[in-house]
């Protein structure tokens, strides 16, 4: 399969396109979220005490983290590499939160989502349109998705927020869809 390797402008993260994303499959390189950005991702998903917050593709475990430190959820991540787990794991653990967040270590295709209130992706858009279906079939009614940079394909965001500078000169959009 022919790779073209771009590095999207504006946006920062090195990209894979044109690449058959398939189960199992990377479907984003490790690329940070700021943390400014995590607090408005969870803004403006409405993230509430008590609700069921996933960040598929969860990295470093910072979404994870402060969905459920600053905003009182229960947070859970997917990871598929191994060291992000063992560290975002381990990091949830000294920092006391083992009760209300937790890291999943597999595929984010392939796991339950049903009991979500919200979920956040700052995933490639050939993985989001992977994902699509997998939301489409388990979301239940009312659920929210805030996805970074990268809209889902064939979804109407609810709304649009543009963060012009994330205080390192980088932008950045975030898209809210309402199931
Ligand atoms: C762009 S990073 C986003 C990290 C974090 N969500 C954030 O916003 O800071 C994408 C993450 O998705 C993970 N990832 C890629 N493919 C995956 C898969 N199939 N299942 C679970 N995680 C995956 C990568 O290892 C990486 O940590």
């Amino acid at each position: 399969m022919k790779r073209r390797k771009l590095l999207l402008a504006g946006l920062g993260m090195p990209a894979l396109l044109g690449q058959e994303a398939k189960k199992g499959e990377k479907l984003a390189p490790y690329y940070p979220t700021p943390e400014t950005i995590v607090e408005k991702m969870l803004q403006l998903g409405g993230a509430k005490k008590g609700e069921k917050v996933f960040d598929l593709g969860s990295g470093d475990g910072r979404i994870v983290i402060i969905a459920a430190e600053r905003f009182g959820a229960h947070a859970v991540g997917v990871e598929y590499d191994k060291d992000l787990y063992a560290q975002s794991s381990e990091k949830i653990r000294r920092m006391g939160l083992a009760e209300k967040a937790r890291i999943i270590h597999g595929d984010l295709l392939q796991q339950d989502y049903t009991s979500a209130d919200l979920i956040t992706v700052y995933l490639l858009p050939v993985s989001n349109e992977k994902l699509r279906p997998v939301l489409e079939k388990q979301l239940k009614k009312g659920a929210r998705v805030v996805a970074h940079d990268f809209e889902v394909g064939g979804w109407r965001p609810d709304k649009t927020e543009v963060v012009e500078d994330d205080g390192e000169g980088r932008s950045h959009t975030l898209y809210l869809y309402k199931r």
